[in-house]
């Protein structure tokens, strides 16, 4: 089974360490994830560009799944399905995962030992029910869901919800072409991001701002967490110096400091479309290197034995 190489770009590495039972990261997984197939590329409206971040943060989803660095995204790499997500008790094989456990969410124990196989998101826009019972037929209605009975996240606001379910309309059936996880793809979605937060700052509201702005860092600390070793205290200065001007940049928003808050946003998109050589040279000595993730995760209890 591991021979099938899918997964997720965006699933913490220490968050796994500290949080899953020992045999829960693979490194095909973390190395690995599938084209993402986007209906309209990557030109997309705010609501599927939020949604696109909401599915890869973390602090959508509550409990376990939050502190493990899990989101949307890691058992569903780029809207496909991650065919190597196992947690040793929850699993009964690779690719199967029980939703309902106390493990998750206390609330959402159903006292069955029920693992269920990650479906794709490709094409959900045009399903006619949702759910392997096909208990739902609305995905909004089955993402609030997900989010708050089998993750026990916080209550999703509207604007949230109409952002991750934009986000999932724009998935297309598609074959699947595995891709690597590169810094580079990694640092140009945090481009995108950035675009996103354009958003609020430009409309003046402070909340959506504070809240994508927390989003983005969460996506930093994932390319962070890559960057292991005495060797890249440089290139983690600079992704913690951009973490900490989207903190100054919310800061602003909340004081109504609208013209200061976009300079600056300017100014950390022009940083980052052009990273120091620090970071941008990076990438084969970090954790992105299949190579260096592989004799890490020997290291790591989390890892498939
Ligand atoms: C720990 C793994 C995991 C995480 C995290 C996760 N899912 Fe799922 N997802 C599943 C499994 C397993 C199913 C099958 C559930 C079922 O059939 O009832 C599923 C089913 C779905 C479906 C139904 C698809 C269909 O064709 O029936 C949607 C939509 C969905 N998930 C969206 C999301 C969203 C949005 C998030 C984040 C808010 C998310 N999932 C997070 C594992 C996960």
């Amino acid at each position: 089974m591991l021979s099938i190489p899918a997964a997720a770009g965006a699933q913490s590495l220490s968050g796994a360490r500290e949080w899953l039972p020992p045999g829960s990261l693979s490194l095909d997984a973390l190395s690995l994830h599938p084209e993402e197939m986007q209906g309209g590329g990557v030109q997309q409206s705010f609501y599927a560009e939020y949604g696109r971040l909401a599915f890869r943060s973390p602090m959508v989803l509550g409990g376990t799944a939050s502190k493990a660095g899990l989101s949307c995204q890691a058992c569903h790499p780029n809207g496909f399905a991650n065919e190597d997500f196992f947690i040793p008790g929850l699993s009964d094989a690779h690719g199967r995962i029980d939703v309902t456990q106390a493990f998750w969410n206390n609330r959402g124990e159903n006292h069955r030992n029920d693992p269920l196989t990650i479906p794709s998101l490709r094409g959900v826009k045009s399903k006619d029910r949702l759910g392997h019972d096909r208990r739902s037929a609305s995905l909004r209605e089955f993402t609030r869901r997900v989010i708050v009975t089998e993750f026990g996240g916080n209550e999703p606001n509207p604007t949230l919800l109409d952002a991750l379910v934009a986000y999932q309309e724009t998935l297309q059936p598609a074959t699947v072409v595995d891709r690597p996880v590169t810094m580079a793809g990694d640092l140009a979605d945090i481009g995108r991001h950035l675009n996103t937060l354009a958003v609020p700052l430009a409309e003046e509201n402070a909340a959506l701002s504070g809240t994508i702005a927390t989003m983005v860092r969460g996506q930093l600390g994932f390319i962070h967490e890559r960057l292991d070793g005495d060797d890249l205290a440089a290139a983690r200065d600079i992704v913690e110096g951009w973490s900490r001007g989207l903190e100054e940049i919310a800061g602003l928003a909340v004081e109504g400091k609208w013209r200061p808050a976009r300079d600056r946003l300017a100014a950390l998109h022009e940083a980052v479309a052009a990273p120091p050589a620090a970071l941008a040279n990076a990438g084969p000595r970090s954790l992105y290197n299949p190579v260096r993730l592989k004799a890490w995760l020997a290291r790591s209890p989390a890892a498939t034995q």
